[in-house]
């Protein structure tokens, strides 16, 4: 059956050029053009398409109003049509669901999109949240950077069936701690969050905590805590491919001869149960926290695509878990871009330093571009001394940062050094430091909890010799 296209563009001039070049296929019917957002709307209710080809359209930002239509016409496919220079948002695209195409348009790539986007009710089936949630509707292609890639293009979720098999689910949060250079933190913090959560409560229960460590070929997570590295991730990833290679054998299919989209295509269809992500944790017994290592040898690292991961994060977020932290590399491969997109909160780490701060400014820059919702990130300057050439205002202001958003901070402390040294994170330490405030105050804006301290270093703190002054002002 024939797939019906609207073409939403403002380029009259190469609508009509595509509309020619399509008037004989057996793939495509054009249904109509629009060349404003509200004729779109009104052509979306009068043809109701499969398929929208989104060009650019001056007065809105195409994942926003693909995200509108998309909540009006879930099985609706998009296309986004990219010049050379808007290329770059290609995997915020992907995040978004929407394939995307090179321009200048070639009609054959259309259609082999039509030939493989689902029809209606189609039976595919995507283990997703929320259709209107980015990371939900993740498909790990690498799309028409060259135009012959499209053949290989698999199918896309199917939004309608992705909203009836939403299970209920407990709340959790997932939390993503990124700093695009290395050595500024990241880690550190991640492990002090990790360590926080999960000596808190949350309506009385104490919360369930699982670490990951997302920098997949040197992380050192493990390490931080004194925690061995097996089983790891990697561990996971083999099991994943037995089941892949097992579902391919039963269907009469030698899984040697598949390619990386052809697993991709697979992925989709395979059920993991959040309950076995037990078998590939290591545990801190002193904290009760969970985490979940970066492979022992950097060449299993190799080993790992981006479907495996994705795989794991939607299995994680299925999980029992009330918090996952993810540790990140200071990079932007698909990992990275992955841990940011599957996120609720971000913690962009830098340092008071030029080169960091520029770094981030670059990535806000292109977050915004990709309209990453910026609620999303806190900003946070870690090793402030005192006196710093750049003030927290000013930094704010170069990232051209709301003016009621906080910027956090924690201070430069020797004992940093020595807690990683010695496994024994700063928030086990017993009594108060600048730093251990500082990170209790960013755990607290990422995830309000119980207000009843649990933290074991600041127990000692209650058995104080109780102070006239304390009992006077309370
Ligand atoms: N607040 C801090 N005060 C002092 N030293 C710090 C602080 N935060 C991090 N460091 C130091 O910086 C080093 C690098 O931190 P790390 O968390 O590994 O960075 P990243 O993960 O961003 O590469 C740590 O080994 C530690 O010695
Ligand atoms: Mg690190």
């Amino acid at each position: 059956m024939k797939k019906s296209l609207l073409i939403v563009d403002d380029d009259i001039e190469s609508i009509h050029v595509l509309r020619q070049h399509l008037a004989t296929s057996q793939w495509l019917d054009i249904c109509g053009y629009a060349t404003r957002v509200e004729e779109a709307w009104q052509m979306l209710q009068a043809t109701r398409p499969d398929m929208v080809l989104l060009g650019g359209i001056k007065e809105t930002e195409r994942g926003v109003i693909c995200q509108q239509f998309r909540l009006a016409f879930p099985h609706l496919s998009f296309i986004a049509a990219c010049s050379p220079q808007e290329l770059m948002w290609e995997p915020f695209f992907r995040n978004l669901g929407i394939w995307v195409v090179a321009k200048p348009i070639q009609p054959g790539q259309i259609e082999a999109l039509a030939m493989m986007s689902p029809s209606l009710g189609a039976t595919t089936i995507i283990k997703t949240s929320h259709p209107d949630d980015m990371s939900s509707s993740f498909s790990s292609q690498n799309l028409f950077t060259a135009p012959q890639t499209v053949a290989e293009a698999p199918l896309q979720p199917d939004f309608s069936a992705a909203q009836t098999i939403q299970a209920p689910q407990k709340a959790k949060h997932l939390i993503t701690v990124y700093g695009p250079k290395g050595g500024v933190g990241k880690t550190f913090i991640s492990r002090e969050l990790a360590v926080f959560f999960s000596t808190q409560k949350k309506e009385g229960h104490p919360l369930r905590v699982l670490a990951v460590d997302f920098n997949l070929d040197l992380g050192t997570f493990a390490t931080t805590l004194n925690l061995p590295r097996t089983p790891n991730i990697f561990t996971w990833v083999q099991e994943i491919d037995n089941q892949l290679q097992a579902m391919a054998r039963r269907q009469g299919r030698d899984p040697l001869l598949f390619r990386n989209e052809e697993w991709q295509e697979y992925v989709s269809a395979l059920n993991l149960s959040p309950h076995d992500i037990s078998k590939y944790i290591v545990s801190h017994t002193e904290t009760g926290l969970d985490v979940l290592t970066s492979p022992r040898d950097i060449r299993h690292s190799f080993e790992i695509k981006d479907y495996h991961l994705y795989l794991i994060l939607e299995t994680l977020k299925h999980s029992q878990y009330d918090v996952i932290l993810i540790d990140t590399a200071p990079d932007t491969t698909d990992a990275t871009i992955q841990a940011l997109f599957f996120a609720e909160q971000v913690v962009m780490v830098g340092n008071p330093v030029v080169d960091s701060i520029e770094n981030i400014q670059r990535l806000l820059k292109l977050l915004r571009e990709a309209e990453y919702p910026e609620a999303r990130i806190q900003v946070c300057m870690n090793r402030l001394q005192r006196k710093e050439m750049f003030t927290l205002d000013e930094i704010r202001a170069y990232f051209q940062l709301h003016p009621s958003k906080k910027i956090f901070s924690i201070p430069d402390d020797a004992e940093v050094k020595k807690s990683i040294n010695s496994g024994i994170p700063v928030m086990l330490h017993p009594g108060r430091s600048s730093a251990k405030d500082a990170i209790e105050t960013l755990g607290k804006a990422l995830l309000p909890i119980d207000s009843e301290k649990t933290m074991p270093g600041a127990q000692p703190k209650a058995k104080e010799r109780p102070s006239l002054f304390r009992w006077l002002w309370g």
